[in-house]
């Protein structure tokens, strides 16, 4: 049900940009090759900021800054020892769960540091070459696991073409798009708004446009798949935006189709529906998303209690769903 229109006329000036909290879910964190064997490096992301490290056995640890003894920052002068993270103010170790797994001197340590992990860490996998975080801000462990995407798993596939791009906004104002059907007919130039079928399961949101046309599926505030078809060939866009602060993310994609021999009919296709969700293609002036959605996206402010029509795609919907994502305690009331 849409809201009443007295609502949706909050004046703006009561109105935050972004008002969510960070979501809870699996999100990209880096490329695996970009992090060596005993490197370590601080990234920011979740709105804080991480110390992320590979042991010597390529295992990848991400936790917290401040060392949980007196607080040297990890991430400044720590080193990888075997598997560990050595602080480097008095050289105790860390693994990647957050044990403490020496202390090189005193007698007697902490009891705790028996008991429980007493750096924060969270859950990293690496899939698809990359490396993925779980984040919950109470430690919960992980809630679903990442689908598979033969697109980035079978060798049938090109090299997936990479793109990044920052945005000013928060990642659900980001996925709300994709259950935006009417603006891809006035933002995107679309011919017409697309015919739309849709689901909602779990931590998953289906969709189908067009009679197969783009049939996209996203598993969690952190990963979107959507695949493109025309003429019986498919492209596919890998989405993964990181959550950066409250007010910035980093919209991150792979694109990709199968292998077709170059300047066969096929590949023509294919690279045509790449071009086209890059925003890349020949006589398309707003095609894609780049050049037209980050207008919206950079400047808006998030209508809680928007004032909707009967031609708009089930947006309200698709936040309920979202609200799952976020913690116990959020104001639900402004998101
Ligand atoms: S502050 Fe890290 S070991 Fe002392
Ligand atoms: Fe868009």
């Amino acid at each position: 049900m849409n809201a009443p229109a007295e609502d949706a006329l909050v004046d703006p000036r009561q109105l935050e940009r972004c008002p969510f909290p960070m979501p809870i879910g699996w999100f990209y964190v880096d490329h695996s090759e970009n992090l060596k064997v005993g490197e370590v490096r601080n990234v920011f992301i979740l709105d804080q900021e991480w110390v992320l490290f590979r042991g010597e056995g390529g295992k990848v640890g991400m936790s917290d800054p401040y060392c949980p003894h007196l607080g040297a920052h990890l991430g400044h002068g720590g080193k990888v020892v075997g598997d560990n993270i050595r602080c480097t103010f008095h050289h105790w170790q860390f693994d990647s769960a957050g044990w403490c797994r020496d202390v090189p001197y005193g007698e007697r340590t902490p009891p705790i540091t028996k008991i429980k992990p007493i750096l924060r860490t969270l859950p990293v996998i690496e899939k698809w070459g990359m490396i993925w975080a779980w984040y919950h801000p109470d430690g919960t462990a992980p809630l679903w696991e990442m689908p598979s995407i033969p697109e980035l798993e079978s060798d049938e596939y090109e090299k997936p073409r990479l793109g990044s791009w920052p945005v000013n906004t928060a990642i659900q104002e980001i996925a709300e798009n994709g259950v935006d059907f009417a603006h891809l007919r006035f933002l995107h130039g679309n011919p017409e708004i697309p015919h739309a079928e849709w689901r909602f399961e779990d931590h998953n949101y289906y969709a189908d446009m067009n009679h197969g046309y783009l049939v996209t599926h996203q598993s969690g505030p952190g990963l979107v798949v959507a695949r493109f078809t025309t003429q019986g060939i498919t492209s596919t866009m890998i989405s993964y935006t990181q959550p950066i602060t409250r007010e910035k993310s980093m919209m991150r994609m792979s694109f990709t189709h199968k292998k077709y021999a170059d300047g066969s009919p096929e590949h023509k296709v294919a690279k045509h529906l790449v071009d086209h969700m890059i925003g890349d293609a020949e006589g398309e002036q707003s095609a894609g998303f780049e050049s037209v959605d980050f207008v919206v996206w950079n400047h808006k402010k998030y209508r809680a209690k928007p004032l909707l029509c009967d031609g708009d795609g089930p947006i309200t919907q698709y936040r309920a769903w979202f609200r799952q994502f976020y913690p116990e305690g959020t104001d639900f009331s402004k998101i």
